[in-house]
């Protein structure tokens, strides 16, 4: 058990939190949000950037805040989170709208809001080009290869759906120099869940080879994908060598083309994932031969991370962080699902020594900030848990802004 954890909620009580507010809660500590934008920002010497959330990670209204705040951009990937981010504040030129299966209402949409489509099929380009002919649009890349924590986020290499191939370049030329659409943008987006920096440099010299043919290009989008340590074990992203590398390939870029191309990110789970924690309590205790279920007030409704991609999260004992009793223990979800287990890995239940439970105690299941609620559902007809934020070391519950774009 990785009681360092609890460092991303310093000075913060949890048990205070889940016994005023409830339980399912996240807990949302808006300071290490801004920690983690800031440490990511200042890892990249190179100057003319900016960082566009992946609100997909996570849309709370206060994170939201928190990042507009600090001047981050969108990344938007529907309508819905075009029109929430715009309503919040943000400004059109500081989103981008990467979406998968677009109609030509949404890039109508898209276009009246005065925001860039990012084009990820020779389709889209056709009809998008057709239709607004002298449009300003990115292009998304598939840069032959992909990378991430699991097969089902990687978004790169042949299986993929995601972007236009390389092989399909030519096409874009005669598409684009037909209808006289301008390639501002060329972005690459490969996965999620990197923790090492290398498929970075091998997407953004493709790109930066692409942005010499395209001399239109104002920005190069180098997509998300950071991950975080979820195991002890987990290596930590290197941010010093990513930040250096990328910024001598974008300076050697501008100099030797003469212009002053932007550099774009995208992350979502680097800035937001350390930053949640879910806390649930323990209502029903059960032996089997094989194990101790501890199960707690929520399930993979509320996260599900673990039965989707068998993630791992670390798993504390809130009542009893300084007992010194151990157990082996499955933690399970309240969902009438087999599946929805905590403490699994993909090939099933995984126990974990953790201090030991009784009814009533509160888990926290944390790094849970990002792909937590906003994967939620009311499967099991059951509520959305509360979102709660802290911001130095005052807390408070966050309204749920985000309804009125989805009902
Ligand atoms: C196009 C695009 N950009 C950014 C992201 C954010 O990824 P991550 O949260 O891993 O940083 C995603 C995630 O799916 C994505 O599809």
């Amino acid at each position: 058990m990785n009681l360092k954890k609890l460092d991303n909620f310093k000075g913060i009580n949890l048990l205070d939190i889940a016994n005023e507010y409830g339980t399912p809660v996240y807990v949302y500590n808006l300071d290490k949000v801004k920690e983690n934008y800031q440490k990511l920002f200042n890892s990249i010497p190179y100057e003319n950037k900016k960082i566009l959330f992946a609100m997909k990670s996570n849309f709370n209204v206060d994170i939201l805040k928190t990042l507009r705040y600090l001047k981050c951009g969108i990344d938007a990937v529907s309508t819905e989170e075009i029109a929430y981010a715009l309503d919040l504040g943000f400004k059109s030129e500081d989103i981008l709208f990467t979406g998968i299966g677009i109609s030509n209402e949404d890039i109508k949409y898209c276009i009246s809001r005065g925001i860039v489509p990012n084009v990820g099929s020779i389709d889209l380009l056709e009809r998008i080009s057709k239709n607004h002919p002298g449009i300003n649009i990115s292009i998304r890349i598939n840069p032959d290869f992909g990378h991430g924590h699991h097969d089902h986020v990687i978004t790169g290499g042949p299986h993929s759906k995601f972007g236009i191939y390389e092989s399909y370049l030519e096409e874009v030329k005669r598409i684009t120099e037909k209808y006289k659409a301008n390639v501002i943008g060329v972005h690459f987006h490969i996965g999620s869940g990197i923790l090492d920096f290398e498929p970075y440099i091998r997407g953004i010299k493709k790109a930066l080879d692409i942005s010499r043919i395209f001399k239109t290009i104002e920005f190069v989008d180098i997509g998300g994908g950071i991950g975080i340590p979820y195991r002890e074990n987990d290596n930590n992203f290197d941010l010093e060598k990513f930040g250096e590398s990328i910024s001598k390939l974008m300076d050697e870029f501008s100099k030797a083309e003469g212009r002053n191309v932007k550099l774009l990110l995208e992350p979502g789970r680097f800035l937001v994932a350390e930053s949640g924690v879910l806390l649930a309590k323990v209502v029903e205790i059960k032996h089997t031969p094989l194990y101790k279920f501890a199960i707690v007030n929520t399930g993979f409704n509320h996260l599900a991370r673990p039965v989707m991609y068998g993630s791992y999260h670390e798993i504390i004992n809130i009542s009893k962080i300084d007992s010194k009793e151990f157990e082996e223990i499955v933690v399970a979800g309240n969902l009438c699902e087999s599946g929805d287990i905590f403490t699994r890995n993909e090939e099933g239940i995984e126990p974990r020594r953790i201090q030991k439970v009784e009814y009533g105690d509160i888990l926290g299941i944390f790094d849970a900030g990002a792909y937590g609620y906003s994967m939620a559902s009311h499967y099991n007809l059951k509520k959305f848990p509360k979102e709660v934020v802290v911001k130095d070391g005052y807390h408070r519950l966050s309204e749920k802004a985000y309804l009125k774009y989805v009902l």
